[in-house]
């Protein structure tokens, strides 16, 4: 079993200050590895990734020079530091320009050898968030996910519970419902939340590079692998792995990460050391998992491994109360307090069907306020789909044929029925409450008999 935190390799062509070196650094809690020259310490970074290599400058054959010539090649990652001998500036400042991270001159304080590798080390951890940080928002936690229906409140209990676990835990939820959002917020309520989490969309990655971003490879493992790196398994150690769209993942992988989960090293590709890793599984899906199953799509195996914790999320349809909410939350996003909806929109944006759930409503309201010049956002500034949307999606035409005049006449008579209901027969407010002028709602009573029946005015 092997430690990643703190790797270091120590490169010196002579015995004593090797031995130094290695007790020194391991004494410090590193872990050290050995090379007693140039050409051994490239054979070693061909097979296994350093943070930090602490070189000698004068060695035979493969010197420091040509040494960190090749690490900028093979793990352009790794930090150089060079020992010189005392009085060799410029061998040291011609390091430096090879992109050396720092020189220490013999005879040497251990003091400034401990400050050395712990800044050093500092700036290689520094790099790998910059790569980490391109890939990942700031995560966010709870206040960043909107809702208070009863629905999102037992969302959120389960969410502190599933943060104080350890345990892996499968998002399931449709297309837009924020999965990657709950996800996020785990980590950062978790024991975890100081270091990393990293995502990794397995439907976004083709199939031969999916294996070689978990686990990492070597220099030369395949074609295009002109330098070793880290996979996200690594990135990922003592914080969070966040594999999106599992359903996506290849059998054939599935079955590698399946031995990872159950807690057996792994392998670089390319590479030969064994690596272990403490890193919690937060997977999520909008497949039918179990039905994938079925159809031996996704091993059962590691359907349980991966959900030992459920989350379900609700879609937007099932919880249409978080709307108004969300609106406004949207809102003062894209249009700060300069624009607000009109009732009748919001009541629109309510009945909508809501298929790609919130993205989508982020997405409308960001259309909306863009195309909209006036400050009160109304019916007809929402998109058609919106519009007709709600309706369209009730019709159904009867194989059999139907009557659609009909069908007109029984809704017409149906709403003035209700309107009358309502205004307690006062036919003046029933025909303002359906937008008619009195005439026409006068004429409407006649033509479907309903006018012998009232008696008020
Ligand atoms: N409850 C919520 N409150 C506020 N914003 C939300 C909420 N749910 C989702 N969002 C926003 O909606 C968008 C989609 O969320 P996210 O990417 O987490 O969804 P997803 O389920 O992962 O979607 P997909 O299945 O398409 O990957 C994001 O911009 C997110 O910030
Ligand atoms: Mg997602």
């Amino acid at each position: 079993m092997k430690k990643i935190k703190g790797n270091i390799l120590v490169v010196d062509d002579e015995k004593s200050m090797r031995e130094i070196l290695e007790i020194f650094l391991k004494n410090e809690g590193y872990g050290v590895s050995i090379a007693e020259n140039g050409e051994k310490a490239i054979e070693a970074i061909k097979k296994d990734i350093f943070d930090l290599i602490i070189t000698d400058m004068k060695m035979p054959k493969v010197g420091g020079l040509e040494l960190l010539k090749n690490v900028k090649q093979i793990a352009p990652d790794t930090v150089v530091v060079i020992i010189t001998a005392f009085g060799t500036t410029d061998s040291a400042v011609e390091a430096m320009k090879l992109g050396a991270y720092d020189y220490i001159q013999k005879p040497f304080e251990l003091d400034n050898i401990r400050l050395v590798v712990k800044n050093a080390l500092e700036k290689q951890k520094l790099q790998k968030d910059v790569s980490l940080l391109k890939q990942q928002l700031k995560p966010p936690s709870m206040e960043n996910i909107i809702g208070k229906s009863p629905s999102m409140q037992t969302l959120f209990s389960v969410i502190s519970k599933t943060a104080e676990s350890n345990a892996s835990v499968l998002i399931i939820g449709e297309s837009g419902t924020g999965k990657e959002l709950v996800a996020k917020a785990i980590h950062s309520l978790s024991p975890r939340k100081d270091n990393h989490i990293v995502a990794i969309n397995c439907a976004a990655i083709p199939e031969g590079l999916l294996e070689s971003e978990l686990f990492g490879y070597m220099k030369g493992a395949f074609t295009g692998a002109a330098s070793s790196k880290q996979g996200l398994f690594e990135l990922a150690n003592e914080g969070t792995l966040f594999l999106d769209e599992i359903g996506e993942m290849p059998m054939s992988l599935q079955a590698k990460l399946l031995r990872v989960i159950e807690g057996d090293a792994f392998r670089r590709v390319g590479g030969i050391s064994d690596l272990n890793v403490d890193v919690r599984i937060i997977s999520a899906t909008n497949k039918n998992l179990q039905e994938m199953i079925e159809q031996k799509l996704f091993r059962e195996d590691l359907y349980f491994r991966l959900n030992v914790l459920s989350v379900k999320i609700p879609p937007l349809r099932e919880r249409r109360d978080d709307i108004p909410l969300l609106v406004d939350n949207f809102l003062k996003k894209f249009a700060g307090d300069k624009k607000l909806f009109s009732k009748e929109a919001i009541e629109l944006l309510k009945n909508y069907q809501w298929k790609g759930n919130v993205r989508e409503l982020e997405n409308i309201i960001e259309r909306t306020v863009l195309l909209c010049d006036s400050e009160v956002i109304n019916v007809e500034h929402l998109p058609d789909e919106i519009r007709s949307g709600s309706k369209a999606e009730k019709v159904v035409v009867p194989t059999g044929g139907m009557d659609i005049d009909k069908l007109m006449e029984d809704t017409e008579k149906a709403y003035i029925l209700k309107a009358l209901e309502r205004t307690n027969g006062v036919k003046t407010e029933a025909a303002k409450l359906l937008n008619l002028t009195f005439r026409s709602f006068r004429h409407k009573l006649k033509k479907y008999g309903i006018d012998k029946k009232i008696i008020t005015d």
